[in-house]
């Protein structure tokens, strides 16, 4: 069978996701910056903070899957407790170039899963300008305007999830017509290492409030097996769209929601 490339399996999501792939039978190729200590598959170290730590990854994957590629999970990803350029790359440039340097791999039936958030639900007031940042050409030049907007720069965390649901209508656009499907996943809380940042950077009351609200924070496997759903040929037919997997908690607070 053809593999598939996920990003993040170091931790969290992303470790959760390949366990359960691989209990599914698919062939894995991992992309992280840390070394998982036991991985399913075939490994690939990578920074995907820069355009070059992309490249070389996307190179590493292709030599690894000669035959081609059956997909790509995007769930690397850092908090906005990072600089604002870092999470800005890896959150939106890193998933766009990866995306487009596998992109020719992709057999026919392929599927692209990237992870946004459930800070990203109302996204759709200012879709046109997530778009038309994160589909700028030249991506240095992009990064150089919106952060000089503060609003932004201290927010980036916020923007770059707006912007990956924008972008996974792009992208699926750009696929569509090589039957490649581009879905997002917005998680709410998840009990991950990146929890303990959120909690810096959106007050840790705010966060806890959302556990004592559901019952709990959401388990990596609750969103592993979201995107597993849209990674299989059991989703067909959706395309260009996106799964809330938040236990509700948009739905019950609207935007105040994490
Ligand atoms: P995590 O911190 O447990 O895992 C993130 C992984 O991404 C780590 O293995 C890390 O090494 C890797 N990574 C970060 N920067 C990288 C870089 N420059 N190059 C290569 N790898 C890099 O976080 P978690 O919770 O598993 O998050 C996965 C995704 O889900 C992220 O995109 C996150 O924004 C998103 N998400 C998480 C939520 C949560 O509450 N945990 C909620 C909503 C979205």
């Amino acid at each position: 069978a053809l593999p598939l490339a996920i990003t993040g399996v170091a931790s969290g999501i992303g470790a959760a996701t390949a366990q359960l792939l691989s209990s599914q039978g698919y062939a894995l190729i991992g992309i992280d910056r840390t070394t998982p200590e036991d991985f399913p598959g075939e490994f690939v170290q990578a920074d995907l903070s820069t355009k070059q730590g992309v490249s070389e990854a996307a190179a590493k994957v292709i030599a690894l899957a000669p035959q081609g590629l059956r997909g790509l999970a995007n769930i690397a990803g850092v908090p906005g407790t990072a600089p604002a350029r870092v999470v800005l790359s890896v959150n939106v440039f890193a998933v766009r170039e990866l995306t487009r340097a596998l992109a020719e791999h992709f057999t026919a039936g392929a599927t692209v899963v990237n992870l946004a958030s459930s800070v990203a639900f109302n996204w759709r007031v200012n879709a046109a300008a997530y778009a038309s940042f994160a589909m700028a050409a030249d991506q240095e030049a992009a990064l150089d305007l919106v952060l000089a907007d503060t609003d932004i720069a201290e927010n980036s965390y916020l923007f770059s999830k707006h912007c990956v649901r924008a972008m996974t209508e792009q992208l699926c656009a750009e696929l569509l017509p090589q039957q490649v499907r581009v879905n997002s996943v917005s998680p709410g809380p998840v009990e991950t290492p990146i929890l303990a940042d959120f909690k810096k950077d959106h007050g840790t009351d705010k966060v806890n409030s959302a556990a004592e609200l559901l019952g709990r924070f959401a388990s990596p496997q609750d969103i592993a097996s979201a995107i597993a759903y849209l990674l299989s040929p059991q989703s067909e037919w959706v395309n260009g769209t996106d799964i809330r997997v938040d236990g509700g908690l948009v739905a019950y607070r609207g935007s105040t929601a994490l």
